[in-house]
């Protein structure tokens, strides 16, 4: 189960890893569904384009985040996922989803974690004067970008960088790493 808010790209790499490394019959795993909390998230259409299920649940259509989650978990668990990974999925989750979730919910972070939690990361890490940036891959906890890492990879900060190259780096790397630490937690819990 894939949650998205925006272009899905992360997304559409572990759709291609699963089929390039047949996780179907490797680690007995299939991608269930793609669910994204906006109705034009380019990744939906992506998805459908792949023959998944896909279900939008638009957080504006719900009171509070309450709400908005415990309608976000009756469609994830209509499907019943083993894995429930965050691609660009820009919510702030409540405690309680995120209990229900515990141990099996992953998020990407566009940072070396726990450098930069939040928005902006590429921006703040050239304000910074960093020399290098990075993704973290990690297990999703009550508290925002933090949680138990589970991948990490590096890239330079080019003295020419603007936020926008440097998100592009970082994200060329993210398709590479985000299937790689899903198809290890798959075969771990396998
Ligand atoms: C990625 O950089 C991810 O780390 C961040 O948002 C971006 C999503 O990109 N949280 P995409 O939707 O997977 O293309």
């Amino acid at each position: 189960m894939i949650l998205i808010s925006g272009g899905g790209s992360n997304m559409a790499a572990i759709v291609r890893a699963a089929e390039r490394e047949q996780w179907a019959r490797r680690l007995d795993a299939r991608v269930a569904a793609v669910i994204s909390n906006k109705a034009d998230a380019a990744g939906i259409a992506l998805a459908q384009a792949q023959g998944i299920a896909t279900d939008v649940v638009a957080h504006q259509h719900h009171p509070n985040r309450e709400a908005f989650d415990a309608a976000l978990a009756d469609a994830i668990d209509a499907h019943a996922p083993a894995l429930v990974v965050l691609a660009g999925f820009m919510r702030i989750l409540t405690p309680g989803f995120v209990a229900r979730y515990e141990g099996r919910l992953l998020n990407i972070h566009p940072s070396l974690l726990p450098a930069f939690p939040g928005l902006h990361t590429h921006r703040r890490a050239i304000e910074a004067g960093c020399k290098v940036a990075g993704l973290t891959v990690h297990q999703v906890t009550v508290e925002l970008d933090h949680g138990p890492i589970l991948a990490q990879a590096v890239v330079p900060i080019l003295p020419e960088d603007t936020p926008e190259t440097l998100a592009a780096r970082v994200l060329s790397q993210e398709h590479r790493v985000y299937p790689r630490a899903i198809a290890d937690w798959l075969s771990q819990t396998s």
